[in-house]
């Protein structure tokens, strides 16, 4: 038996009715803050990733899906959504037209993980990608607009937690005073970090390893080295926060894995989720365009994992479906009036089914009962004989007799009566 991908999961039609709870609220979250939608490619050139992400992040390390097309060039399924979108901003040249311009995406991306519960290696992302301007007000509505969209949801515990990165000069003025802490800790340090200490030293703070969680406790922090323009920008968010009421919390730890962000960085966790506890991440990212080719425009963006979200989902947020129709038609009459009914009924807007193995009253009932549908049809020779056919309501077990041609209309107003 050919079995699926370990980490790749189906989602059966059991699940879809969430799925799409959870999308059709990202799109009206994502409609209410001006955001379009955007579909880019699943695969792009490995270079996209490598350069935007970053050669020494643990994405672009161990973590993509990398292949040769036959013509020998390097290809990667997009493991994030924010490098297409920025390469498509490029590529039509959207910073001729009149900016900011907001995006917004849904689908799949792929890391090659380590699975367990939350953590995927093919999942599916909401992010929104906020372009042309360095305004902290263009923060502070990305981070509201995940918040009122996670809220909305009603997961449980949700925390913001937010830091800022500074500017590159800011960055590149803290890092030999983090090094050189690091350097006199590097003995209680695991391996994975001291690796790091070359090739991407603020990731040590990020690290969840107990030992060096205890060993960077004292370590100088990012926030503390801020310039004045980088702490009034994240001052300014902080306070706009403060001001809608969205509860956040520094995290001087928060660095991100991914390399191209600047200034304001955040990430929602959630308590329910265990180890893979954020539901939500993103930040700013003013020199991404530019490095992939693009004129200097400044971004903010994030991206939520629907699955995260899915499992926190509370039981009973989902709106009841409406009802529909089961039409039982049998015999050599019946049967044809069926086949026309089923279809008037579908062209009306009523979802309606039959199961066509059935040939009897009895054997009909069952699969209505087991379908679901609140109402069954009872179309048998002599209805189809008379013109009217009987309306059975599978709970109270009512009936009434209808003429077959008013049929749609009939049931439609009962059911949008519901
Ligand atoms: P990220 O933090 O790598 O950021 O991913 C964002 C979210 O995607 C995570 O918080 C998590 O909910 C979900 N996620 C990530 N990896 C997995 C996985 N293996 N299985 C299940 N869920 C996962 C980004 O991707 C950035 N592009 C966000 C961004 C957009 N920044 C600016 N704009």
């Amino acid at each position: 038996m050919i079995k699926g991908i370990k980490g790749v999961k189906d989602i059966l039609p059991e699940d879809t009715p969430r799925w799409r709870f959870i999308e059709d609220t990202a799109r009206r979250w994502a409609d209410r803050y001006g955001f379009k939608e955007i579909r880019v490619p699943i695969f792009e050139v490995t270079t996209l990733f490598a350069r935007s992400i970053g050669a020494a992040t643990d994405i672009v390390e161990k973590e993509m899906y990398t292949f040769p097309d036959r013509d020998g060039t390097s290809l990667t399924l997009r493991p994030e959504g924010t490098a297409g979108t920025v390469r498509a901003f490029i590529e039509h040249n959207r910073a001729a037209d009149p900016l900011p311009q907001k995006f917004f995406y849904i689908g799949p991306m792929f890391r090659h993980e380590r699975p367990q519960a939350g953590r995927l290696r093919q999942f599916h992302q909401f992010g929104v990608e906020y372009f042309g301007t360095q305004d902290p007000k263009a923060d502070a509505d990305v981070i509201a607009l995940l918040w009122r969209f996670l809220s909305d949801l009603s997961l449980p515990d949700l925390t913001l937690e937010i830091n800022s990165l500074g500017t590159a000069a800011d960055r590149a003025a803290y890092l030999p005073i983090l090094m050189s802490f690091l350097k006199s800790h590097t003995g209680e340090l695991c391996e994975n970090c001291r690796r790091r200490m070359d090739t991407n030293p603020l990731r040590v703070l990020d690290c969840k390893v107990p030992g060096c969680r205890a060993a960077t406790e004292q370590a100088p922090q990012l926030v503390s080295h801020l310039s004045p323009e980088a702490k009034s920008h994240f001052d300014e968010v902080l306070s706009i926060l403060g001001a809608i009421g969205i509860p956040s919390r520094l995290n001087p730890r928060l660095v991100r894995g991914l390399d191209y962000y600047c200034l304001t960085a955040f990430e929602i966790t959630s308590s329910h989720l265990g180890a893979q506890n954020a539901v939500g991440a993103g930040g700013r990212y003013d020199g991404l365009v530019e490095l992939l080719g693009g004129p200097a425009v400044p971004a903010v963006g994030f991206a939520t994992g629907l699955e995260r979200i899915a499992m926190m989902l509370p039981e009973g947020s989902l709106p009841s479906s409406l009802p529909s129709v089961y039409v039982a038609a049998f015999g050599s009459e019946g049967s044809p009036a069926g086949v026309r009914l089923l279809d008037a009924l579908r062209l009306a807007g009523l979802s309606a089914y039959t199961d066509y193995r059935s040939t009897a009253l009895k054997a009909h009932l069952r699969q209505a009962d087991r379908s679901g549908c609140r109402f069954a049809v009872l179309l048998g020779d002599d209805e189809a004989k008379s013109g009217s056919a009987v309306v059975r309501n599978m709970d109270s077990k009512a009936q009434e007799t209808v003429a077959i041609a008013d049929l749609p209309r009939y049931l439609l107003s009962l059911i949008q009566g519901f």
